[in-house]
């Protein structure tokens, strides 16, 4: 019976899913009408930025994709015979006798600079531990894999990443990581990723309605803010970014203000250590964002629907920076501007190697007066980004992701000090309780770190978090039939959970389940090879 109706409520989920987003037409709609910018944006990075394995894009680098890693010990090749590309893997040790396989079926990342891997096991997506990268023409572990010293098979990937690399998600909404067949309807950022949904625009224009174009965003219309938020959705990562009260990674739409649904933070300037990640955050360290203000964004200086050709980018970078800036005022001798090729981003715009990191700045867009010139640099606080600044829940909320990232001791104490402020002027929303009630839960405070989990669970039936967490403590308490419910429940929104398994197998053991406790070793095995399964009392 409860299997039946839980099952009943996930099918309700995804009817929904798919009823809620007619307005979208996708970048075929518009191409008929206008094609010249239809023929050219599909060639950009950006409208390649994912896509399906088996398009045929990619099977080129395919071709020599079989490295080892040498830390491990493990094998990776990726080959199709008659099928599907499968990314094969084994052990090179004779005491490991592991070897496995995933279909790889979906690519992020254009090559420009790497390209990821996603399988998809169950209707449940995860990366793969490889990646491509184009300068070099290699493949290895894809970034932040080195470390393991196992192949790392269950990462999920969370709605977030395909928001910014592709279009129109199908996330199913009860669970952390399953989808569609389809992850996503539409490849890269989608025509309206920029320009809001199409559906309007089209039915104006068919029915002869002269208001037809003010019924499609137009960026370059839109007051700075709105305009800004257009890049920044995927061009500002600051610190760390928040998800305010009451959003999901989809609800920013062309047209708004990103800071209604996103709070971003950065370290404040101050003192000299931090990376900058992302062009909005190097931008405004310009003099010329800095004295140009709202007159100077992103399209100042890109086309959004095409990448110039290289044997042009000299000129058309030029072009831009004369628009302001008058040739005779740049203070090099003209010798040396002529030995550049009065090329101004060689010196002003400088490059940084391209390293294995994703989601870096090469071109350096604090346009520096002279090259070489450090990039500015912030102290441990945070600050809200001017563009998504936060409220009080959403500043410590940074700090409680980054204490968890980090496990810095001082992001913790600052973390649970505005936690619970915050939770003393107002009701808290699941997701801050979550963070509350893990730092309660890390300073000995299960009593705290109870009542607020339970609360997030009734909040938030789709979140995963207050369940292991409550697990883990209620089987400390020796609540065996509690822990196993809790972490079942877990397991529905993301099988791929080995330690769990491992814990819940002992539950189900200590009362008296054997087959099932064994059943649930065997299956934690599935999801992750090498894992190494705790004994059974
Ligand atoms: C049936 C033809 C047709 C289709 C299909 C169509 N458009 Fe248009 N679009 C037009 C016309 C006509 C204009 C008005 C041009 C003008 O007056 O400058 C326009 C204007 C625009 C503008 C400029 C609006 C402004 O205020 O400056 C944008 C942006 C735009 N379309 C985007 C899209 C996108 C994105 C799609 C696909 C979702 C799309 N269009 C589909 C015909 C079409
Ligand atoms: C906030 C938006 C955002 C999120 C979230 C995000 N990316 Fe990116 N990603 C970008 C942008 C923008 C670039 C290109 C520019 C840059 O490096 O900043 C990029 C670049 C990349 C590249 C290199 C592409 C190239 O140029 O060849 C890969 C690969 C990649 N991302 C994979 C991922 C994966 C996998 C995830 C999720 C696990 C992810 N990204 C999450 C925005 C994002
Ligand atoms: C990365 C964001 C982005 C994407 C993706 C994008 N556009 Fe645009 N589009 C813009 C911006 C910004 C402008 C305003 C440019 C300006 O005025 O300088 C614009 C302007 C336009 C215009 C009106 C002005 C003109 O140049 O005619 C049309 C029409 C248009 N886009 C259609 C499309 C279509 C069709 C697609 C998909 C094939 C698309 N755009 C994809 C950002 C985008
Ligand atoms: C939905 C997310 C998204 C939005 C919106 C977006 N971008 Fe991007 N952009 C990306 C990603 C992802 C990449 C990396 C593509 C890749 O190589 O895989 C990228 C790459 C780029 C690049 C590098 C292309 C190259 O030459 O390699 C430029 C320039 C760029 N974006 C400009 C813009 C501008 C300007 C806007 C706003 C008008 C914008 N983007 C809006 C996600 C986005
Ligand atoms: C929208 C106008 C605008 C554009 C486009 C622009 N700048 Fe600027 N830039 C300014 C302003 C305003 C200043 C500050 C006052 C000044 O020095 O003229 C500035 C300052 C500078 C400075 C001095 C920096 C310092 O720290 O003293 C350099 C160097 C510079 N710009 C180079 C460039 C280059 C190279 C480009 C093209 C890639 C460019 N700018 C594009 C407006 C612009
Ligand atoms: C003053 C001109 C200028 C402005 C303004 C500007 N860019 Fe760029 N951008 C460049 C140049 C020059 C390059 C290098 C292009 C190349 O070599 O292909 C570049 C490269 C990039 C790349 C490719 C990755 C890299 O770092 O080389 C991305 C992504 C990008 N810009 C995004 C943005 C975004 C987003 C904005 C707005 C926040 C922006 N840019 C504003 C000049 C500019
Ligand atoms: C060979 C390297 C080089 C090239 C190429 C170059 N610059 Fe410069 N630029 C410099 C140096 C060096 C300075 C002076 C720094 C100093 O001594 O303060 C400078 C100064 C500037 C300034 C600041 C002037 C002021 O009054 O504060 C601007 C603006 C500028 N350059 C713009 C440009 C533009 C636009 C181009 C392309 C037409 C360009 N530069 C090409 C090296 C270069």
């Amino acid at each position: 019976m409860q299997i039946a109706s839980s099952l009943l409520l996930a099918i309700a989920a995804s009817a929904l899913l798919l009823a809620a987003a007619p307005e979208w037409v996708g970048n075929k709609a518009c191409q008929a009408c206008h094609r010249e910018i239809f023929d050219a944006y599909s060639q950009t990075p950006m409208a390649l930025s994912s896509g399906p394995v088996d398009s045929g894009l990619l099977a080129e680098s395919f071709a020599h994709a079989d490295f080892t890693h040498s830390h491990s010990g493990y094998r990776y090749r990726i080959a199709r015979t008659n099928g599907p590309y499968t990314m094969h893997l084994e052990s090179t040790r004779a005491e490991l006798p592991i070897r496995t396989q995933r279909t790889l079926s979906v690519f992020i990342g254009s090559g420009s600079i790497a390209r990821s891997f996603l399988f998809q096991l169950e209707g449940f997506l995860f990366q793969a531990p490889v990646a491509y990268y184009a300068q070099k023409a290699t493949w290895d572990l894809a970034p932040g894999y080195d470390r393991y010293a196992q192949p790392f098979l269950t990462r999920p990937i969370l709605p977030a990443c395909l928001e910014c690399h592709a279009s129109q998600i199908q996330h199913q909404p009860l669970t952390q990581n399953a989808y569609g067949p389809l992850p996503f309807l539409e490849n890269g950022v989608a025509c309206e990723r920029c320009h809001g949904p199409g559906r309007a625009h089209l039915a104006a224009i068919n029915s002869g309605s002269k208001t037809a174009a003010s019924l499609i965003v137009n960026p370059a219309k839109l007051p700075p803010e709105q305009r800004d938020s257009i890049c920044a959705q995927c061009h500002l990562n600051g610190e760390v970014r928040v998800l305010r009260a009451g959003r999901t990674p989809n609800s920013y739409v062309a047209g708004d203000r990103l800071s209604d649904h996103w709070a971003i933070f950065a370290r404040s300037a101050a003192s000299r250590e931090v990376k900058v990640t992302s062009h909005m955050e190097n931008l405004a360290q310009s003099a010329c964002k800095q004295t140009s203000g709202a007159q100077l964004w992103c399209v100042t200086c890109h086309d959004p629907h095409r990448v110039p050709a290289a044997n042009s980018k000299v000129a058309w970078f030029r072009q831009k920076c004369l628009a302001c800036h008058d040739q005779q005022k740049c203070q090099a001798p003209p010798a040396l501007r002529a030995a550049k090729g009065d090329d101004c981003t060689a010196c002003h715009m400088p490059k940084s190697g391209v390293s294995d990191a994703q989601h870096v700045v090469y071109t350096n867009h604090a346009i520096p007066r002279r090259p070489g010139t450090p990039q500015p640099t912030a102290n441990n606080r945070l600050r809200g980004m001017a563009i998504a600044p936060g409220n009080p829940r959403d500043l410590a909320l940074a700090y409680a992701i980054l204490a968890q990232r980090d496990n810095k001791p001082s992001d913790k104490t600052q973390a649970l000090k505005l936690l619970s402020a915050a939770e003393s002027t107002s009701p808290l929303d699941a997701e801050a309780l979550l963070y509350l009630a893990g730092l309660y839960q890390q300073t000995g405070n299960s009593a705290r770190a109870i009542a607020l989990y339970e609360r997030a669970i009734q909040l938030h039936p789709a979140q995963l978090t207050a369940s292991v967490q409550l697990g883990a403590i209620r089987m400390q308490q020796g609540n065996y039939p509690a822990a196993i419910r809790l972490w079942k429940d877990a397991l529905t929104k993301n099988p791929a959970l080995p330690l769990v398994r491992g814990n819940l197998a002992i539950a189900l053991w200590k009362v008296g389940d054997r087959t099932a406790a064994q059943e649930m070793l065997k299956k934690a095995a599935e999801w992750q090879p090498a894992f190494v399964p705790p004994p059974l009392p």
